[in-house]
């Protein structure tokens, strides 16, 4: 077999997830769609807003010439403006469009920041659980991934952190609103985070990275306010895409942001232009640019998750599952009434509930609902999460 023998294996490792889906798709032909309730995907429900739309249709129709060309690589300056101000209107910080690098998705920024920051057996830490291709962006740039491990609300457990770092630690990437808690993590956590990593830096003699990947930044309810992490770390990157937020996840389209406070920025920006480049990313698409620029404050309407939210997070508290009730994002994780998750995540597949089990993301003992589905959806499942939950209790 000439195929890579870490690819084959990694396979192998993950055949589970393949087996899921495809009994999955079998369920379904079995019993119809309706009668099926899938809440294991974490692919965004709503439609990107109007004007949106509106803009594709100008852009199509537009007699400019060059539209299409390649473009220099960090994306039009117009695009890196619109987001630069719309992010200093947001959140009173002072980033330029020199900071800010158009990207195919959060995917392909986090890709491109690894390349950029990892040699060859450094550290990344992530907290478990987590969105599962930390691990294959981190190796796939030679890195290693060093878990540590989250509390009893899902935020870091700060003494795990910093028994963790070593002088190898190039950088800490989190994920707020997070898949697949949904937890948002408090301005106390970041400024602790920012804390922990400066005294670690000096007492270590080494250079550490927050990266902060975000893509469901704007989807947070209850009033929560989002605290940018470049107020407390200089040495951070902000990763994200309106693959949630506009609903565009099959358009690749995001951006990163270097804090204007590096002291390398210029530096780390050529890098991760030219990662990009050689990663064979290029540029993001140039009509997804142009089409994003006007709809930078806009997003999908985040109201329509917080019901699904609250619904849900009420129903299955009734039932007596244990869960954090998440600020953000469209996932609830509760604890599974068994210690084998996929022994109860297979359970309510023969009650025609599809979910994923907790150590998909590193984390036994649990099981990741998305809710990002149609109501139907939802309704129709409770009373597969109610027998399933009876069965064992
Ligand atoms: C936590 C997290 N990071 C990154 C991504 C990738 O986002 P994108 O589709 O913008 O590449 C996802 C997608 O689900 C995600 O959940």
């Amino acid at each position: 077999m000439s195929i890579s023998k870490g690819i084959l294996d990694v396979l192998e490792k993950s055949s589970w997830i393949r087996k899921m889906f495809e009994e999955g798709i079998q369920l379904k032909e079995q019993y119809g769609e309706k009668n099926v309730f899938d809440l294991s995907l974490g692919n965004p429900l709503l439609e990107p807003p109007k004007k949106f739309k509106e803009k594709l249709i100008n852009l199509a129709n537009s007699e400019e010439k060059g539209m299409h060309r390649y473009m220099p690589n960090p994306g039009f300056i117009s695009t890196r403006k619109a987001i630069a101000e719309n992010l200093n209107n947001e959140f009173s910080i002072n980033v330029s469009s020199e900071e800010v690098i158009v990207t195919t998705g959060a995917a392909g920024g986090l890709n491109s920041v690894l390349k950029t920051l990892l040699n060859p057996d450094d550290e990344i830490i992530i907290f478990a659980p987590f969105f599962v291709e930390y691990l294959f962006y981190v190796s796939n740039h030679n890195g290693k991934s060093v878990i540590v491990k989250t509390d009893e609300n899902f935020v870091p457990d700060m003494e795990d952190l910093k028994s963790k770092i070593t002088t190898k630690t190039k950088a800490i990437i989190i994920n707020s609103p997070n898949n697949p808690t949904g937890v948002l993590y408090p301005k106390e956590t970041i400024k602790k985070l920012g804390e922990i990593i400066q005294e670690k830096e000096k007492k270590l003699g080494t250079e550490i990275y927050l990266i902060s990947d975000e893509p469901y930044r704007k989807i947070i309810f209850d009033d929560s306010k989002y605290p940018f992490i470049f107020e407390y770390h200089d040495r951070s990157i902000v990763v994200t895409s309106h693959s949630k937020d506009l609903g565009l996840a099959g358009e690749r389209i995001g951006y990163i942001v270097v804090s204007p406070k590096d002291k390398n920025k210029e530096v780390l920006f050529d890098a991760i232009i030219f990662s990009l480049r050689t990663l064979g990313h290029v540029n993001a698409t140039a009509f997804m640019q142009k089409a994003i620029e006007d709809i930078q404050n806009e997003s999908v309407d985040i109201n329509v998750y917080k019901k699904k939210r609250d619904f849900l997070y009420k129903e299955l508290v009734n039932i007596g599952y244990e869960c954090v009730k998440p600020q953000g994002a469209f996932y609830l994780f509760p604890k599974t009434p068994i210690e084998d998750d996929a022994k109860f995540v297979q359970e309510l597949q023969n009650h025609k509930v599809l979910t994923v089990p907790g150590r998909g993301f590193g984390l036994n003992g649990y099981l990741r609902i998305s809710y990002s589905v149609d109501d139907w959806v939802l309704e129709g499942s409770i009373t597969g999460f109610e027998k399933a939950f009876n069965s064992f209790n």
